[in-house]
């Protein structure tokens, strides 16, 4: 299974950023979006994992949960790719998810499970692969997506069905005070 660790997302939260991709979406030559369902905030990719590791897993996540906290979004930008940019919604820098993704890794590392050496660069991915009409300012988020509470995290299946990508949680650890 290809699996990953998410902070999954409001109904509220993902129209707003849906209103800053339906923006994109209209100034691009080309480009896979991502959809309401599948908007997420990664905070660990585990990549093909054995079904057998998820006791592993559980455990990890258990261990790492700390408090619940409040993400705030910031602006949209992107990573350069050859085959057309990653579009991304930012998160306003916080301690309480640096601290989380952290102690994750730390967890995975010592569950043995392989984690990336990147340094964590939260973010939203709004579309792959995208092409944008040329001299196109991306647009404002400003005002546009409220905060979210964060009170848990989730193991995430991630597969093609049809042809489609989907994502399913598979287990759900809260955040507790
Ligand atoms: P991305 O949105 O920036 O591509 C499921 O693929 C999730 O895991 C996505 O949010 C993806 O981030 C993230 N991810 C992190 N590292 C990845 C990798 N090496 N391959 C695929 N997805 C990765």
């Amino acid at each position: 299974m290809r699996l990953f660790i998410a902070i999954l997302l409001d109904q509220a939260v993902k129209d707003g950023v849906l209103s800053i991709s339906e923006q994109l979406r209209a100034h691009s030559l080309r480009g896979n979006f991502t959809g309401r369902e599948n908007l997420h905030l990664t905070l660990a990719f585990l990549g093909e994992t054995p079904g057998d590791r998820l006791p592993a897993l559980k455990t990890a996540m258990e261990a790492a949960a700390g408090e619940p906290f409040v993400l705030r979004f910031h602006q949209p930008g992107f990573f350069r790719r050859r085959e057309g940019n990653l579009y991304w919604l930012g998160i306003l820098e916080n301690p309480a998810l640096s601290a989380l993704e952290a102690r994750l890794r730390r967890a995975l590392t010592e569950a043995g499970f392989p984690t990336e050496d990147k340094p964590f660069r939260p973010h939203l991915t709004l579309g792959r692969t995208v092409v944008l009409e040329e001299g196109y300012p991306l647009p404002s988020a400003a005002g546009k997506i409220p905060d979210q509470p964060v009170s848990s995290i989730s193991l995430m299946k991630s597969e093609r069905i049809a042809g489609r990508l989907t994502y399913t949680r598979l287990l759900e650890t809260k955040l507790a005070p």
